[in-house]
């Protein structure tokens, strides 16, 4: 049995994983500092708690621990906050992330997959974006995340570190089973923000820049259920286990979504309606991202279960109902 450390197991997309890979069979340890994570019940018993810029406390886990395989979620995920306090991303995520690839180095572990982002892109020069698309990050978070793709390459080239470099579009809805969902402190995202204002009746809704030049005047995103990206995972984690290939492949479902479709899409599905206003654009925010990921499709037979917009919106609604979050 393969054994697998996912690094912000506590994560939104990495409980996710965590759920997945147990399901299939395989030994998991969790690593998490909780600064945005949960000690869900799937991680109680293979968390171990650690900040990955404890460099020490990271290289004693691979001391004592037979580790196959690395996938690695846990960063700092606001690109606003990245905005206002870069320091902060810098050192979490580039620093934090060159501590685990060290110890994986020093300790012969040699497969990893990592979550990137279409941040790392920057403003769009075409309608969808392929994996070959210039790479040109307009925030400090999409910088820090071409910085550790950078550095992964050069590790594959000079090393034997053989990499899944994934860019997720916007990760989205909840467990099929509403066991786990979206759970970050403070919620900057838009699907969990506009259920919020839908289910609570009071809230009101920030909706950021309304003169973008899209049909609406607002941003349009390609949303991907959070469950097809932990399948992508997978396919790439068996490949990486059978091969001595590295990849790099975008994840989204190649429909770009506005965030007045979205509010739409909530009230039709909530029965409710979202208040909401517009204000500014914020820094760091490009008007359109659209995935291209045909590669993935075509290499690894990555089939989406979960397309529709609809359907992310209601198991997202779905697990927010169930823990009354918001009511
Ligand atoms: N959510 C999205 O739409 C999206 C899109 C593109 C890429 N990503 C990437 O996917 C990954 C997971 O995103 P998420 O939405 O699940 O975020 P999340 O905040 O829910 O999970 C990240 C986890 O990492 C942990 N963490 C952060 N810094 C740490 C450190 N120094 N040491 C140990 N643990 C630490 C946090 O406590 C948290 O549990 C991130 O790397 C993010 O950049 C997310």
């Amino acid at each position: 049995m393969k054994t697998v450390l996912v690094t912000g197991g506590g994560g939104y997309i990495g409980s996710h994983m965590v759920k997945l890979l147990e399901r299939k069979g395989f030994s998991i340890i969790t690593v998490d500092n909780l600064s945005n994570g949960f000690k869900h019940e799937l991680i109680a018993n293979n968390l171990i708690e650690i900040d990955l810029l404890d460099s020490v406390a990271v290289n004693h886990l691979f001391a004592s621990q037979n580790i196959d395989v690395v996938i690695h979620f846990a960063g700092l995920i606001s690109v606003a906050e990245s905005v206002s306090d870069p320091n902060k991303y810098y050192e979490n995520n580039v620093i934090g992330t060159l501590n685990l690839l060290n110890a994986m180095h020093l300790h012969n572990v040699e497969k990893l997959i990592f979550s990137s982002t279409a941040a790392v892109y920057g403003h769009p020069q075409s309608e969808m974006i392929k994996e070959s698309h210039e790479k040109n990050p307009i925030n400090p978070y999409g910088k820090t995340k071409l910085v550790i793709e950078e550095f992964i390459r050069t590790l594959n080239k000079n090393f034997k570190l053989q990499y899944g470099i994934l860019r997720y579009f916007n990760a989205a809805g909840a467990d099929p089973e509403a066991e786990l969902g979206e759970r970050h402190t403070p919620e900057t995202h838009l699907i969990p923000l506009t259920i919020f204002a839908a289910l609570s009746g009071e809230f009101e809704l920030n909706i950021f820049g309304n003169d973008y030049p899209t049909p609406d005047g607002t941003c349009i995103r390609d949303y991907v259920h959070v469950s097809d990206l932990c399948d992508a995972h997978l396919l790439v984690l068996k490949k990486l286990l059978s091969c001595n290939e590295s990849m790099e492949f975008n994840l989204g479902n190649g429909k770009g979504y506005s965030c007045l479709d979205v509010v739409n899409a909530v009230e039709k599905i909530s029965q409710k309606k979202v208040k909401f206003k517009f204000s500014n654009r914020r820094d760091g925010d490009p008007t359109q991202l659209i995935a291209d990921s045909a590669l993935i499709r075509e290499k690894l037979g990555w089939t989406p279960k979960f397309e529709q917009i609809e359907t992310i919106i209601e198991h997202a609604l779905n697990w927010e109902t169930k823990i009354k979050r918001y009511i």
